[in-house]
């Protein structure tokens, strides 16, 4: 197919098919099995960790136990490795009877008892990437109808075994079919991902009006240097995918992988504090069930989470990359706030980084600054404001930035011009 063929029979599906339910105005928030638990379906030596319904209610549990659901974790998703390999009698899919006796309807009722979501895995081709029955398109109806009977609420379409004609096609018309069903259900589209990602392959005024999020880039692998590569690439090419995310449409970077084995405290900080900026969905994937400290401290700051979740939904930026290998990240938010993150690529030691909120393209003004991983406000600033600071090698430094009506004894701290650090939170009232 030419490329003015394609364009057009875009165009004419797209006159057809907007998802448009209200769902994730904001990014999604959850849980995922794939990067942790990968398709472990070995029940009988590892009975706790397989891909089974066992899996999924214990992630449940811990979801609804832990703190979590309070905070917007509220997807359970099921990745690959969950159907027979054979459809029923009717033609519709059905997950693998000896690691889900109960079925995925039930499975969905344990679920939404607990308050939380559901979201299953399919893929348009002959087989999921994994080697399981795919979702051809003479099965979409089929199988976007089965899901919905189940009650799932979150499907998440990936592109393996397929070509680019059956995706072009089979993306819109599950779209189409999620729609028909009559239950809103969030639409993950993998279709970017099969095609590299970005213009003129990927047409993401279209995908925004038929997914609410997609996978832009490769798999996140537990490991620093897999963090580091996703940030890259999302940030050498935001002119083409920062315009793209706004609520109800987001890219997608990827699961968090914090309370793995892969990533140091401080890079751990470093991933919820870009995901934040990215307006990334806050997705894990990890195991709730023995998870650290530190981690579940990151994974549950309040507002890296706010940040993330802002109602306004303008995707962050990468600002500069210093020669020092400092980098600093930026993102708009409500009530004419900001969030800032400045990211130390180094490998020597903690890097003494010195900066004013002017030479980051702030307009004059009075500020203060909430350290998002440390609980101090920086009072006192206004543009020209010098401030330095510590940032740690592959670690971060977050700062939400408020507006500060001058008051006496910022005037004092003005003159003076330094800079008071306090534990307090911050008097600006974010929503949370
Ligand atoms: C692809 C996806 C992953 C995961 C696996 C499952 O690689 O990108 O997120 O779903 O397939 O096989």
């Amino acid at each position: 197919m030419g490329p003015l063929a394609v364009t057009q029979l875009l165009a004419l599906i797209s006159l057809t098919v907007a998802l448009d339910n209200g769902l994730l105005k904001t990014p999604p928030m959850g849980w995922m099995a794939w990067e942790r638990f990968r398709c472990d379906i070995a029940c009988i030596d590892d009975p706790k960790n397989c891909i089974s319904e066992g899996l999924f209610r214990d992630m449940a549990d811990r979801l609804s136990e832990d703190g979590w659901k309070e905070l917007g974790y509220e997807y359970v998703i099921i990745d690959d490795c969950w159907m027979s390999r054979l459809r029923d009698k009717q033609g519709r899919m059905q997950p693998e009877p000896s690691r889900f006796p109960g079925g995925i309807a039930q499975l969905a009722k344990y679920i939404h008892d607990r308050g939380l979501k559901l979201g299953i895995y399919a893929d348009i081709g002959t087989h999921t990437c994994m080697g399981y029955p795919g979702t051809t398109l003479d099965k979409i109806d089929i199988d976007a109808q089965t899901f919905a009977s189940w009650g799932v609420d979150y499907l998440k379409f990936d592109g393996c075994s397929s070509n680019a004609v059956e995706q072009m096609l089979g993306y819109p018309l599950m779209s189409k079919a999620l729609n028909a069903t009559g239950r809103p259900m969030a639409y993950s589209c993998s279709w970017p991902v099969y095609v590299g990602g970005l213009p003129p392959n990927v047409n993401y005024t279209f995908l925004g009006d038929i997914c609410h999020l997609w996978r832009n880039y490769y798999d996140i692998q537990d490991s620093w240097d897999s963090v580091l590569s996703i940030v890259d690439w999302f940030s050498n090419n935001q002119d083409d995918l920062q315009p793209a995310a706004g609520p109800g449409q987001w890219n997608d970077p990827d699961m968090l992988i914090i309370g793995n084995f892969g990533l140091s405290v401080d890079q751990a900080r470093s991933q919820m504090a870009l995901w934040a900026i990215m307006a990334a969905p806050l997705i894990m994937s990890n195991d709730l069930r023995n998870l650290d400290n530190s981690a579940r401290t990151i994974l549950q700051n309040k507002m890296a989470i706010a940040i993330n979740q802002d109602p306004m939904g303008i995707q962050g930026r990468r600002l500069l990359q210093e020669k020092s290998h400092v980098e600093v990240y930026w993102r708009p938010l409500s009530q004419s706030a900001s969030a800032l993150v400045f990211l130390s690529r180094r490998t020597d030691m903690p890097y003494l980084y010195h900066s004013s909120l002017g030479k980051l393209s702030y307009d004059a003004g009075n500020y203060e600054a909430y350290d998002v991983f440390t609980g101090a406000t920086v009072t006192g600033l206004n543009a020209t404001t010098e401030f330095t600071f510590s940032i740690n090698p592959s670690g971060v430094v977050m700062w939400y930035v408020y507006p500060k009506k001058a008051s006496k004894q910022t005037k004092v701290l003005r003159k003076t011009s330094k800079l008071t650090w306090q534990k307090t939170v911050p008097r600006h009232r974010i929503v949370l």
